[in-house]
């Protein structure tokens, strides 16, 4: 089968859906690969570099069309693209059906199977198909760097001879994975971050990528992403009245604002309201990057930047990703071919459009002239299913020592049994064994004693030494045994021989987990 890319046609949209790394990797699937003529040239990626890589480069995009089986793309279909499909073909790009009916509708009476790259179910095995996430990725670090663009100061705090620069305070509203991104990237840049989500759970991944998460003291700060595949559920007039009034108070000390605060299907909830824009310091910006959905600022315009009236920029691109249209076209484009991979289960270059799978069933809106859209839920949880961690309860003094006390007893009890045990053996062994052999057998009872309570008692850090020492141990152990190869005795003779082997095994074992140890810490 042939899979082929349309350039497209959007206005400053610079991204493409197939790289010519991605077709290499496609053509490993089995596909022949086609292009259309000058569609990765705002993305940098030439005709040329196309067929170094063993892409077709097709004229035009009838001609594509016409002659592909699988059509990628990244923008919803024209009208226009979509009458040049045939019956059969199967296209996959970004679709958004519930806002593109019109577009639904008309994909089913063309027959064409539409897999739509937004419908990725939020589930484990899809992280690699999840384009949304792909392009909220870059969309997150991008809007950092647009707000750096626009904003006067250093990020960072710097003491310097002309004086003392203080950091500045960024605000991410919505910590998804655009706003995750966005945290990152201004954390990493030396700035003070604060980061607010209605979901309770994603507190301990702001506080690990740097942030503050701004607390709400509020009963109902308990949404559970699981219930919602992983997305928010709208708040209470009451919870956002709260978080409106946390807002208020940090405004007038923010220097940036991002906001990517959205549930799916619904306009964006306005969350930083003009009184607060009001209130910011001169030469502050705002990043709305729900601005496609209405803004979560009540002064954002879509595709705009204006200023207010106190000196407040506010940015509504909504074309981040295509900004950085090298980087979002290698991902999208791995993206499609991690889906073309799961379509693709013989890796024979032909689809086979399994709809009992969760994630094709899933992003399949269109098949066979029937809309398939909405999917069933899938049937595994949504990744960002975790319940926030239970705080260990603090131990009082008087608890910590009965806890103590009844760990030193019950282990006080199986030192005892094992003794008596030892013990017991002991003197089964010494009635029948003759007395040269039960000197040289106490010897090696109390040593296997002692040294499994001394190497069971070691903590997990201590292992490492313990290791050196059990090597040193290992080496009196080979000497031991090669001065008792040499008697005569055969049953001294073969257990010298086993010492030997074993004491070298532990030997060779101790220096190659040293080297795999020491190889973690070197940077390649
Ligand atoms: P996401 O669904 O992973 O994250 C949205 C976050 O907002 C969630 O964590 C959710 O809990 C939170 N949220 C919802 N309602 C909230 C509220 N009232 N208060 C606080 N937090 C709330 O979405 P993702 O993938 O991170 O995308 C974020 C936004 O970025 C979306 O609006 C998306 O459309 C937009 N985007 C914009 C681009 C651009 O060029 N402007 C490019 C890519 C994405």
């Amino acid at each position: 089968m042939k899979i082929g890319a349309l350039k497209e046609r959007a206005e400053n949209e610079a991204r493409v859906a197939m790289t010519p790394d991605s077709a290499l990797a496609l053509q490993k699937l089995g596909y022949d690969c086609l292009i259309e003529a000058g569609a990765g040239k705002a993305a940098g990626f030439s005709d040329d570099a196309y067929r170094t890589a063993g892409v077709t480069v097709a004229e035009s995009a009838a001609a594509l069309s016409s002659q592909a089986d699988v059509i990628a793309k990244v923008r919803p279909p024209e009208s226009a693209e979509l009458a040049e499909l045939g019956p059969g073909k199967t296209l996959i790009s970004f679709f958004y059906p519930a806002q593109n009916s019109a577009l639904l509708e008309e994909a089913k009476a063309r027959g064409v199977n539409v897999i739509a790259m937004d419908m990725v179910p939020r589930i484990s095995r899809a992280q690699k198909m999840d384009a949304l996430s792909s392009m909220a990725n870059i969309a997150g670090y991008r809007a950092v760097i647009e707000a750096g663009n626009n904003f006067g100061r250093f990020f960072t705090g710097q003491v310097t001879a002309a004086g003392k620069v203080p950091p500045a305070k960024v605000l991410v509203i919505g910590a998804g994975v655009a706003g995750l991104a966005a945290i990152g990237t201004a954390t990493s840049l030396g700035a003070i971050t604060y980061a607010f989500d209605v979901r309770p759970e994603v507190a301990e991944q702001i506080e690990s990528m740097g942030a503050e998460f701004v607390f709400l003291d509020f009963k109902e700060n308990q949404q559970d992403g699981a219930a919602t595949g992983g997305y928010a559920a709208p708040s209470s007039p009451e919870f956002r009245e709260k978080q409106l009034e946390k807002f208020r108070e940090l405004a007038p000390q923010i220097d940036i604002v991002i906001t990517t605060a959205l549930i799916p299907g619904r306009d964006a909830p306005k969350l930083w309201t003009a009184d607060m824009v009001a209130m910011m310091k001169p030469g502050s910006v705002i990043i709305d990057l729900a601005a496609e959905r209405g803004g979560n600022c009540d002064l954002t315009v879509a595709d705009q930047k204006i200023v207010s009236e106190n000196g407040v920029t506010v940015i509504g691109y909504t074309d981040f990703p295509s900004r950085m249209a090298a980087q979002s076209s290698t991902l999208y484009s791995t993206n499609i071919r991690h889906m073309m991979t799961d379509l693709t289960p013989a890796k024979d270059g032909v689809v086979v459009h399994n709809m009992e799978d969760d994630v094709i069933r899933g992003a399949t809106v269109t098949k066979e002239g029937e809309i398939t859209f909405p999917p069933p839920p899938p049937k595994i949880k949504a990744i960002a299913a975790q319940k926030p961690k239970e705080k260990v309860k603090e131990l009082t003094a008087e608890e910590k020592r009965a806890k103590e006390s009844a760990a030193f007893k019950a282990q006080a009890k199986n030192q005892a049994i094992l003794l008596a045990a030892g013990t017991a053996l002991l003197l089964l062994v010494g009635a029948y064994a003759p007395a040269s052999f039960m000197s040289h057998f106490v010897v090696f009872v109390l040593a296997c004693f002692i040294g499994f309570q001394v190497i069971w008692n070691v903590s997990h850090s201590l292992h490492t030494p313990l290791m050196a020492v059990t090597n040193a141990i290992s080496g009196i152990v080979i000497l031991g045994a090669l001065l008792q190869v040499g008697s005569g005795n055969w049953l001294v003779v073969i257990l010298a021989a086993l010492s030997v082997l074993v004491a070298t095994i532990n030997i060779v074992g101790g220096f190659l987990v040293t080297r795999r140890m020491l190889a973690m810490f070197q940077k390649s």
